[in-house]
């Protein structure tokens, strides 16, 4: 019987976005990025290949999904099944801890889990980097999904150049996020389409590129010093460019709702208030507020007067990939 082996992945979120990318084939992004993995939200999944199987069979939280739905799955197996000289069809089983379609990246989890659990299932044995690499081809975010902390993804020019490495972890000075779960709209486009939409129609594309270099050099700066206030400012301008990306594409599309709005204006306040708190935003409506554990009750609060206490979760930074086989 082949083995099974189940991976667990967490979340991770981008303080410097990848949005933009410049090798659609391999996944290779526009700038690099750099982001914060979370403990809170995480996506197992085992993978055992069984030559019994028709084709793959993947259940998505206990559902099984039609071939239609597993499709961008399958084409990530045909990879792993590519590399490791293997024929068999795949089990797969996974359970996700992740709003999906929300924003809370989902997919960064979801293949950086995939990723572990099939190529180990394959009798593959990679090494970190070579996991973000692979990881890499399901979801750009899910490069970043294999470390824990704080990490950064190098743009690279080639599948070899392009991986994640940690900046830092563990993490031992008091920052978190908030994330503020607002309805579980499905996505008005993916983040896929979004991104080449930009590329090709945002008259402001070059000047995103060229101000992420200047955000990663500062990013990094601001993390070593252990400074909330800087990794604040920088992540909340950044994710706003990349917003004002989608605004200037033709056709204009957003991610925001009411609510978003809400929260955003709600965290501005707190702050005008001397509480140091920053908002940060991806594809989907949610917001993640960036402070310190010790302004959870102020915030929370504050926040409570627009959302019900269960749209409010606070993630702390988190760990790493992790494997175990049966
Ligand atoms: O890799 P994807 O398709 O999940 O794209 C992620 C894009 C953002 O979440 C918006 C930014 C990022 O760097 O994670």
């Amino acid at each position: 019987m082949a083995k099974t082996v189940t991976a667990k992945a967490h979340t991770n979120i981008a303080l410097v976005k990848y949005w933009g990318k410049k090798d659609a084939q391999l996944m290779l992004p526009q700038n690099g990025s750099i982001s914060l993995t979370l403990d809170h939200f995480y996506t197992e999944t085992s993978v055992t290949f069984d030559t019994q199987l028709n084709h793959d069979q993947v259940y998505f939280n206990d559902q099984l999904l039609q071939p239609a739905q597993s499709q961008r799955i399958s084409r990530f197996l045909d990879l792993v099944r590519q590399r490791s000289g293997l024929h068999a069809p795949a089990a797969v089983k996974t359970t996700n801890h992740v709003p999906t379609s929300a924003g809370l990246a989902s997919s960064a989890s979801g293949f950086a889990a995939l990723a572990a659990a099939s190529s180990r299932a394959a009798g593959m044995d990679l090494d970190a980097t070579a996991l973000s690499r692979l990881a890499r081809r399901g979801s750009g975010s899910a490069t970043r999904s294999i470390f824990g902390g704080f990490v950064e993804w190098h743009a690279g020019h080639d599948d070899q150049s392009s991986f994640a490495e940690v900046i830092q972890d563990p993490v031992d000075w008091d920052i978190q996020m908030i994330a503020v779960v607002l309805k579980a709209t499905k996505k008005p486009i993916s983040s896929t389409d979004g991104m080449a939409r930009v590329v090709a129609t945002s008259p402001y594309y070059p000047a995103w590129v060229e101000t992420a270099e200047t955000d990663l050099t500062r990013m990094r700066a601001a993390i070593a010093a252990k400074d909330l206030a800087a990794v604040g400012t920088i992540a909340e301008t950044n994710a706003m460019r990349m917003h004002a990306l989608n605004l200037s594409a033709a056709p204009a599309f957003n991610y925001f709702t009411a609510d978003t709005l809400t929260a955003i204006q709600a965290v501005t306040d707190l702050r005008a208030h001397g509480i140091n708190c920053y908002y940060t935003l991806d594809a989907g409506p949610n917001v993640k507020i960036i402070c310190a554990g010790h302004d959870t009750t102020v915030i929370k609060t504050a926040l409570q007067q627009y959302f019900a206490p269960e749209q409010l979760i606070v993630a702390k930074p988190g760990p790493g990939i992790t494997m175990t086989e049966a």
